[in-house]
């Protein structure tokens, strides 16, 4: 008897040390099953940003680089999104092209560079086509027509055109057809270095007209009306004094994404 009731509580202590032993095992790898089994879930819920990211895995990015703060062409909206002329373009050839379109926000002076050593596939930021950067990069056929005008505040009565801006302080955007126009100016014997005002952001041009801290600024004529109609107390002067394109740069050895785009751009058009 003694023997028999040991020997069953042997086996209970077995039985229990097993149960004990799988659910043990269980507990330990149950996070790992929750974890897989979240993961099926999730993206049969429709969890949107695995949903996108499943997309973007599946199409090939066109990573773009741009200069957010050139309106009508490039700007931060109210959720403050890269929004725009040159966004909406932009989407619209990487869908023709079935392609996921990636916005990158960076120095307009440094485009140009970003497009020739590959770490982004295009610049689209109103960038007029010009001899010096077809010397870096390829351009696609041009898709706007603008130019460079002069901008003062509202009661300015001394400058009427380029020559009265001889002694006076101007700003641009730095890297812009503006800061070049300002070099040949300096070249000519207008204008001297130190007259010229270099800003990163054409925001801070505009800030700098405003407050005083120069007298006049050259930009491109779009943006220029497009910054007066919405904070006002400015105006331009002459109309326009430059003709220029704006292309998409793209570097040279992607010869078959010009040629793409340049597709893209009759379709759309
Ligand atoms: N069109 C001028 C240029 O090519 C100015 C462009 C500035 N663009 C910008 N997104 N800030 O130099």
């Amino acid at each position: 008897m003694k023997k028999k009731s040991l020997l069953k509580l042997f086996i209970f202590l077995l039985a229990f040390a097993m149960l004990a032993f799988v659910l043990g095992c269980g507990s330990t790898e149950e996070p790992v099953d929750t974890e897989s089994g979240d993961d099926t879930e999730k993206s049969e819920a429709g969890d949107p940003d695995l949903e996108a990211e499943n997309e973007a895995d599946e199409k090939e990015v066109l990573l773009m680089g741009t200069n957010a703060g050139f309106i009508p062409f490039e700007f931060l909206n109210e959720d403050e999104e890269i929004d725009g002329f040159d966004i909406e373009l932009a989407e619209e050839i990487a869908s023709i092209l079935g392609m996921e379109l990636e916005v990158l926000d960076m120095d307009f002076g440094g485009l140009i560079l970003a497009v020739k050593n590959g770490q982004i596939d295009i610049a689209v930021a109103g960038i007029t086509i010009t001899e010096e950067r077809l010397e870096s990069v390829n351009f696609s056929d041009p898709y706007y027509v603008a130019g460079q005008t002069i901008v003062v505040r509202e009661d300015e009565t001394g400058i009427s055109g380029i020559e009265d801006l001889a002694g006076r302080l101007v700003g641009v955007q730095e890297g812009t057809t503006g800061d070049f126009e300002c070099d040949d100016l300096i070249e000519e014997g207008l204008f001297k270095s130190e007259d010229v005002r270099r800003f990163p952001q054409v925001n801070e041009v505009f800030l700098a007209l405003e407050s005083g801290q120069v007298d006049a600024v050259i930009m491109d004529e779009p943006v220029a009306n497009r910054y007066i109609e919405e904070r006002g107390g400015m105006k331009t002067i002459g109309g326009v004094f430059t003709e220029e394109e704006f292309g998409i740069a793209i570097a040279k050895e992607n010869k078959e994404l010009l040629e793409q785009i340049n597709a893209a751009l009759k379709e759309i058009k």
